[in-house]
């Protein structure tokens, strides 16, 4: 009973009372004027879908995916929406000196960066584990790896504008779910490093925002493809689900839910784990860690 009156009956109130204010906090397109933005996976997708909002919020893009030409076309739009600037810098992120070369010189094109938005992965098929572990390790590299290297690059100038780092991930990364095992794995793996980050940033006093975004089916070209005749669910459309990605990480809210039942934010929510981090987080002898 005392141990419910001291923690469980505080943090269930913090808990109610971030959710009311988190959705009660005001989006204005005019947050992402004049902001420095990366994109990546940009060339088809939620992620051209983010680019284009960005770019009509006249912000400053640099996107990037593997074909030069769609970039291109996407670059092209970016400009004719009003972006008040747009470039593309091609490359694979199986390559991470490629991932870490990229933010540097977007970094030089814009002067600087405000928001790195990761949201590529490489090719799933909705398929039993067939024991490729050729595929689980591509999967680790691209979707998780790549996004560790991209942040660690991008860090010293979200820093220095205070920015914010928005990872796009699914419910597959806090649900198990059969047929994308190598894909669920590299999307948990997103949630436990960055997660982590935002505590250690959090601890340390680095004003860098995360933001984990967890989607469920939206209506992708390749997530159609891929689902038809396979999944019953419904999709959501990528145009809206680009724009809460936005919100979410200009009001640097720590999770977006999107493209799932009413239910969900709440039952992922996860109390249990919340007070278990809390608690976790106590027993830490954080001034001795900090001098260290
Ligand atoms: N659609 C859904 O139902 C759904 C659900 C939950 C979560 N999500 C998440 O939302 C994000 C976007 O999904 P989406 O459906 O928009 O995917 P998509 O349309 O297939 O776009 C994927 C992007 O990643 C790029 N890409 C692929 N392989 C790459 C590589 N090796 N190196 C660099 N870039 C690469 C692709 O361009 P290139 O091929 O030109 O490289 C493309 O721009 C992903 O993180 C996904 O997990 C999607
Ligand atoms: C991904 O795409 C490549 C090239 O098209 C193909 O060879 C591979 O089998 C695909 N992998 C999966 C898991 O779908
Ligand atoms: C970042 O935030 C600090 C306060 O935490 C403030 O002093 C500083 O001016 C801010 N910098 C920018 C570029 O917004
Ligand atoms: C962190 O940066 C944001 C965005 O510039 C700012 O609104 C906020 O006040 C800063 N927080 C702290 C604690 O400095």
């Amino acid at each position: 009973m005392a141990f419910m009156k001291k923690y469980l009956l505080p943090l269930l109130g913090l808990f109610l009372a971030y959710y009311y204010y988190s959705a009660n906090e005001e989006f204005r397109p005019e947050m992402l004027q004049g902001k420095k933005v990366i994109v990546t996976g940009a060339s088809k997708g939620i992620g051209k879908e983010i680019a284009f909002h960005l770019a009509k919020m006249g912000a400053h893009v640099v996107v990037t995916a593997r074909s030069k030409e769609t970039l291109q076309e996407v670059v092209a739009h970016c400009l004719k929406l009003g972006a008040a600037s747009a470039h593309y810098i091609a490359g694979t992120m199986e390559d991470m000196t490629f991932a870490e070369q990229f933010v540097a010189k977007a970094g030089k094109l814009m002067g600087g960066l405000d928001m790195l938005i990761l949201n590529h992965i490489t090719n799933a098929s909705l398929t039993f584990f067939n024991n490729d572990i050729h595929h689980v390790r591509k999967s680790m590299e691209v979707n998780f790896l790549s996004y560790v290297v991209l942040s660690v690059a991008a860090l010293p100038m979200l820093k220095q504008s205070n920015g914010s780092i928005v990872v796009v991930s699914s419910l597959a990364g806090k649900i198990a779910h059969p047929m994308i095992a190598p894909y669920s794995a590299s999307k948990f793996a997103l949630d436990g490093f960055f997660s982590a980050i935002r505590k250690e940033h959090w601890l340390t006093n680095v004003n860098v925002s995360i933001t984990l975004c967890v989607l469920g089916l939206i209506d992708t070209d390749t997530a159609m493809k891929e689902v038809s005749g396979k999944i019953n669910m419904k999709a959501f459309p990528k145009e809206e689900c680009a724009l809460e990605i936005i919100k979410g990480g200009a009001l640097r809210q720590d999770e977006v839910y999107y493209g799932n039942s009413q239910w969900t934010p709440l039952l992922l929510g996860n109390p249990g784990r919340r007070l278990m981090e809390f608690l976790h987080l106590r027993r830490l002898d954080i001034n001795r860690l900090l001098n260290n």
